[in-house]
């Protein structure tokens, strides 16, 4: 028994142009109604595009980071106000690939999720372990530590965001976690957020790593999985598709 809607997202990464991304959405929006929530998370140039073709649909769209600052002389820099005012409902923020590529902390994603909501935006925390640090038994310490400076941030809002637990080891790999290995990890996650926000049971924890059709319904069946964030497969509309049907 769960009142947690699912939620599947898709991660566009540094993919796509005008003409495919419309192909893309027209394949997804013609597949509506979801049972699950869906988004789509695009790169900033084509946001505006993306609300274009989801106005009057049922998909959420969103963008992939954003700005801790609220505005000024960050060149380069993109703000949650910037995103609000397009209409989006999501950020990423803290995925692996900006934790490793672009060297942001803990600390830093924690000020970017408070930017987000200060903006009326959900921010979609990304946390997880590194293959050697999961060969050092040192996930749970790595993913509490990374949640852990979110939460303490955001205080009584912490309760607003979607946490995605993405396996370093998984992304892009073609090796998903077990869907036994990703519940173990996501229990801990919940257990986290309910002792800090006292709403645990409420929040939404999407797995994300090398999610396919035919491995999402196992992973979305496990007690705290709440859905996923999709990277590769969110790219061709029919697996999309296929994984938005396997949460619902
Ligand atoms: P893949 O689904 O391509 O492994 O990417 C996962 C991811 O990083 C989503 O944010």
């Amino acid at each position: 028994m769960t009142a947690r809607r699912k939620l599947v997202v898709g991660n566009w990464k540094m993919h796509g142009s005008r003409t495919a991304n419309a192909e893309l959405l027209r394949g997804i929006v013609a597949a509506e109604p979801f049972a699950a929530e869906m988004a789509v998370c695009a790169p900033f140039p084509y946001l505006a595009d993306v609300a274009a073709a989801a106005a009057g649909k049922a998909i959420a769209y969103g963008a992939q980071d954003c700005s801790a600052h609220e505005q000024g002389a960050y060149t380069g820099e993109v703000s949650a106000a910037m995103l609000a005012d397009l209409g989006c409902r999501f950020v990423i923020v803290g995925h692996s690939e900006r934790r490793a590529l672009h060297r942001e902390s803990d600390g830093l994603v924690a000020e970017k999720a408070k930017a987000a909501l200060a903006h009326g935006l959900v921010p979609i925390v990304c946390v997880g372990e590194t293959l050697l640090q999961r060969e050092h038994a040192q996930t749970e310490i790595v993913v509490q530590r990374q949640l852990a400076a979110v939460l303490a941030l955001l205080g009584e809002r912490a309760c607003e965001i979607v946490v995605a637990y993405e396996p370093v080891w998984a992304i892009g790999t073609g090796r998903t976690a077990t869907p036994e290995q990703a519940q173990a990890v996501h229990g801990v996650l919940r257990a986290q957020l309910q002792s800090a926000t006292g709403h645990g049971a409420q929040m939404r924890i999407l797995y994300g790593g090398s999610v396919k059709p035919d491995n999402a319904a196992t992973l979305f069946a496990q007690l705290d999985i709440d859905g996923g964030l999709i990277g590769g497969a969110a790219l061709k509309a029919a697996d999309f598709v296929a994984i938005g049907r396997a949460a619902g």
